[in-house]
Formats: C-alpha cells, sequence, structure tokens
C-alpha cells in the first residue's frame, strides 16, 4: 500500500482527553482508501487504523465512541476486546497480544495530521 499524503483530520480542540474520537478517511497513491480514528491519551493524539484485530469491523458501534466506560482503554463494541490506548496493543479480549494499525499523526499549529 502506497503512502498517502499527509491530511488534515481534525482542529486540536476536536480532540478532548480520553473523549470522542474523530473517524477519517485517508486515500493512498493507488486509490485504496483506510478508515481511521484519532483520540486523545494523556495529552498525546494516536490514530488508528479503525479495524479490530478479532474481525476486521469498526470498533466503534456508536460513531466515535472508542472507549470504555473506565476511560483506560479503547473498545470494540463487537466482543469487548480492550487495547491500550497509546500502542494499540489488545489487553484483553478474543485478539489479546495484537495490536491495532497504528497510522502516523502529527498535532501542530492547532491542528491534527494523519499520514497512514
Ligand atoms: S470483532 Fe472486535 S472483539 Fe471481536
Amino acid at each position: 500500500m502506497a503512502a498517502a499524503a499527509t491530511e488534515l483530520i481534525c482542529p486540536s480542540g476536536a480532540l478532548e482527553e480520553r473523549g470522542v474520537g474523530v473517524r477519517f478517511v485517508i486515500e493512498h497513491a493507488s486509490g485504496e482508501k483506510t478508515k481511521g480514528f484519532a483520540v486523545r491519551f494523556q495529552g498525546q493524539v494516536y490514530a488508528f487504523r479503525n479495524a479490530c484485530r478479532h474481525v476486521p469491523v469498526e470498533l466503534d458501534l456508536v460513531d466515535g465512541h472508542f472507549f470504555d466506560p473506565s476511560r483506560e482503554f479503547l473498545v470494540c463494541s463487537m466482543h469487548g476486546a480492550l487495547y491500550a490506548p497509546d500502542t494499540g496493543l489488545c489487553v484483553a479480549g478474543p485478539c489479546k497480544g495484537a495490536s491495532l494499525h497504528a497510522l502516523a499523526v502529527e498535532e501542530r499549529d492547532g491542528q491534527v495530521y494523519v499520514t497512514g
């Protein structure tokens, strides 16, 4: 898959600490598209492909709701896999030990960009 150009996904203010995430689609030079999402955790923005490692469905049943009730983990709405928000590592559930595919993300000048 060819790398995507840097794309603006949202203003920094759209990502509150452990709040609702921002969904986006990036288009690669090949025309292939990747669905992703970004969240803020411990002050940093992290982005991942929006595909569970158990079955490749989108994690959020309700758009943008990626955190579990404790706000410590990202949760898959299908079977409840829990992922570390900073590394994407699955720490509990049917795909324990696997990791979400991280996307390169950059926050500058009050904007969040992803490069895929
Ligand atoms: S599809 Fe995500 S835990 Fe099963």
